[in-house]
């Protein structure tokens, strides 16, 4: 399929390299300052284009830049867009705007997909939501961005909630992973192996979570014997409010993001 990615910063470029494991994909790849394009493109291969030539050849247009310059890019976009012939889906990844909102933006009607894909797109292992406003390319889009992780579709309603979860998620993570980390240097680890161990014990432990189908508390519980060290961690957890903590931070993420 060939594939424009306008926008090709962090996150757009990160799909485009998911994108790029697929050989048969042909890539447009189109930034505001080429130059970055032109970087990714000697990575990843795919043609660096300009507006015109990405809309016009291809049949998937992703759109990667940040909220506030997306009215502008659509306002170059909209008649290039009225030009175009063939069946075509945008698929678009900017945080907080709605498929209505995009709709407006671009002007036409034609398929549009929004997407919340978050940072370890980047190693294959993304959680990507998504809202399709037809069921027409869903499965095209599943298909040629199957490198990037697993997919949820899920209510256009429930998009920031779910964004606040896995889309800031990695960032709560990584706290938690740095806190761990410190504490195994405090108490005398090296940096370096603090880290791996607070990482691996992370990755294995979500991974435990999603192969067994077991509820989290479940597995806690496994962990906790009676009398025993974890059960005195998660008692100190509890009272300084860690899950609150959690909760609360994903509830300030979600309502940053309607803002
Ligand atoms: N990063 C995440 O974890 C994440 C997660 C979910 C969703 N998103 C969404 O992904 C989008 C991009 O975020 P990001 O973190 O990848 O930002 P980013 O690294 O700043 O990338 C944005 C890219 O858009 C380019 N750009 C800006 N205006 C343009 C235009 N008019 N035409 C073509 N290219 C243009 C920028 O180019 P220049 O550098 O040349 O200006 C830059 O390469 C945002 O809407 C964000 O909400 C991000």
């Amino acid at each position: 399929m060939k594939i424009a990615f306008i926008g090709t910063g962090n996150m757009g470029g990160a799909l485009a390299r998911a994108a790029s494991q697929d050989g048969e994909n042909e890539l447009y790849l189109c930034n505001r300052h080429p130059e970055k394009a032109e970087k990714l493109r000697q990575e990843i291969g795919g043609k660096v284009a300009g507006y015109r030539e990405a809309v016009m050849e291809a049949q998937m247009i992703f759109l990667g830049v940040k909220p506030v310059a997306l009215p502008g890019l659509c306002e170059t976009l909209r008649p290039l867009l009225s030009d175009k012939a063939d069946p075509f889906v945008v698929v678009s990844m900017v945080a907080g705007v709605t498929l209505d909102e995009l709709k407006n933006l671009l002007g036409r009607t034609f398929p549009i997909i929004r997407i919340m894909p978050n940072t370890p797109v980047s190693v294959g292992e993304g959680m990507i939501l998504y809202s399709a406003s037809s069921d027409a390319f869903v499965e095209n889009f599943l298909h040629v961005m199957r490198y990037a992780g697993r997919f949820m579709p899920v209510e256009e309603r429930l998009m920031d909630t779910g964004m606040a979860v896995s889309g800031c998620g990695p960032a709560f993570v990584d706290l938690f992973v740095e806190a761990l980390a410190d504490a195994g240097v405090a108490g005398g680890l090296p940096r370096k192996d603090a880290l791996i161990l607070a990482a691996q014990m992370v990755l294995g432990s979500a991974k435990l979570i999603l192969e067994s189908g077991k509820h989290p508390g479940e597995l806690k519980d496994a962990v906790c014997s009676p009398g025993g060290t974890t059960i005195q961690g998660v008692r100190k957890l509890e009272k300084m409010a860690f899950r609150s903590a959690v909760i609360e931070a994903v509830y300030a993420a979600r309502d940053a993001g309607k803002a």
